[in-house]
């Protein structure tokens, strides 16, 4: 919406919801989620063209277009629990804007919705009689956190679904005409309001089958002797593939990832689709492995015991530029060392207010540290859980020589140089590559 405002001055555009903190923050100094750019956006346009206010019925009465953007979880209960979405946000949204529309409107989905929501919507949208009409359009969201203001002004493309009814196309062009004040035409594609719903879930269902294919494949370079990273650049080269979302790693998070794949099961089981949802699934359980993975490795290389031993993580977010923390590898990894009576030490440049809140309760000794020098000082092992720049930057001469010895280095990103560091004294575990080991008794393959 911060770019929309910023992009068309003559629109007027203002954000609700129902958490007044939130609300609050945005209006404030401090935006509450951090992503590169935004500040500046925000604070160009506060004011003048981007408002953020609390009265939600009456923004409702007032706007003509109304985008919504509420959250659409995992439902934890009754049929499709742990896999379909919970779509009762959106559904008490619908029915609020019925009770405080006094003019006809374009209701925009930006959350991600499963196929055939916006028929529910409109059944409900529509159900007063009378003279007010609401036109539903699907227009998902593609932007990925950390580049998000990067990926919303220069977008690979705008997706607008609708119905093609006359009113349907109307609203359609109302919607294109805002974003060609700034995406070229030709990157604006429209479609029938269905495919614009499932196209969102599959284009996540394919970036995360990437990621979980290639860490797939380097479970198998672990075993001979391959290097993931050479066979990745290899495979990237071939423009029908392209080198994009191959980097192995502990696994992808984020919001809508696991989410957004076990929607599409939950809908390919629902339409009787067994087999079809069956390989979707795998893409989760390939990403579940390589955590665990990644942890049976630690406990393995660390003479099967951690109970005591103090292990840092660098990198606590589901990904570098973001204080995101939600389905972030790291949480889970952590929880597990804590199973295991270790010691975590977390640093991040970003995300250690939202760690703790997700840690908070549990059991053992979780301490949070931002400089990753001291973080790692005293540490028997280090663990690289984000690809944050600043972590290839490190001085590890500096590191090795404040660890207890033998010291461990898991690279779970592989962002760093690990014959460097295995110079240097470490023992070093990166990803899909044979691990770099100063025991003479282990086998380096
Ligand atoms: C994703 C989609 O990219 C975006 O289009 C959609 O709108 C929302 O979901 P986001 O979750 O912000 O965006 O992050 P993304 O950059 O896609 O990364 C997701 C996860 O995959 C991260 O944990 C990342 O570290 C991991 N990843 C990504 C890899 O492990 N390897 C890769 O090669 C790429």
């Amino acid at each position: 919406m911060a770019i929309i405002a910023y992009k068309c001055p003559d629109c007027q555009v203002t954000v609700v919801d129902i958490n007044p903190e939130r609300i609050d923050a945005w209006n404030s100094n401090e935006l509450p989620v951090y992503e590169p750019g935004l500040d500046k956006i925000v604070k160009k346009t506060r004011g003048k063209n981007l408002f953020f206010a609390k009265d939600i019925e009456k923004q409702i009465k007032e706007n003509d277009i109304i985008f919504v953007s509420v959250n659409t979880p995992t439902k934890t209960f009754g049929t499709g629990a742990g896999m379909a979405a919970d779509l009762q946000y959106w559904e008490k949204t619908a029915r609020q804007i019925l009770e405080n529309s006094q003019s006809s409107k374009i209701v925009i989905e930006k959350s991600t919705l499963p196929v055939k929501t916006a028929l529910a919507m409109e059944k409900i949208l529509n159900s007063a009689k009378g003279k007010i009409r609401f036109d539903v359009l699907s227009n998902p969201e593609f932007l990925a956190e950390g580049t998000a203001v990067e990926d919303l002004e220069n977008p690979d493309r705008v997706l607008i679904g609708s119905h093609e009814t006359r009113s349907g196309l109307k609203a359609r062009q109302e919607l294109l005409d805002i974003y060609s004040k700034w995406v070229p035409k030709e990157k604006i594609i429209t479609s029938n309001i269905w495919s614009a719903e499932l196209s969102k879930l599959v284009a996540n269902a394919f970036l995360a089958q990437r990621v979980s294919s290639i860490n797939s494949i380097s479970a198998l370079c672990e075993k001979t002797d391959a290097d993931i990273s050479e066979v990745a650049k290899a495979v990237g080269m071939d423009s029908r593939v392209g080198s994009k979302f191959l980097q192995a790693g502990i696994g992808f998070g984020g919001s809508c990832f696991k989410k957004d794949i076990l929607n599409l099961v939950y809908l390919c089981s629902y339409y009787g689709l067994q087999e079809v949802a069956d390989y979707w699934e795998s893409v989760v359980k390939i990403n579940e492995y390589q955590q665990d993975r990644f942890i049976a490795n630690i406990l393995c290389s660390m003479f099967n015991t951690l109970a005591g031993k103090k292990i840092c993580i660098l990198g606590v977010a589901f990904k570098a530029n973001t204080g995101d923390t939600r389905e972030s590898p790291a949480i889970y990894i952590t929880r597990k060392l804590l199973a295991e009576h270790a010691e975590v030490i977390i640093s991040d440049p970003k995300a250690l207010k939202n760690a703790a809140a997700d840690l908070a309760g549990m059991k053992g000794s979780v301490k949070y540290v931002e400089d990753p020098y001291r973080a790692a000082s005293g540490c028997h092992a280090l663990t690289i859980l984000t690809d944050w720049d600043l972590y290839r930057k490190l001085d590890f001469r500096k590191i090795y020589k404040s660890m207890v010895k033998p010291a461990f280095l898991f690279d779970g990103r592989n962002i760093i140089d690990h014959k460097k560091c295995f110079a240097l004294g470490f023992n070093v575990y990166p990803i899909g590559k044979p691990a770099l080991s100063h025991f003479q008794t282990e086998n380096n393959s």
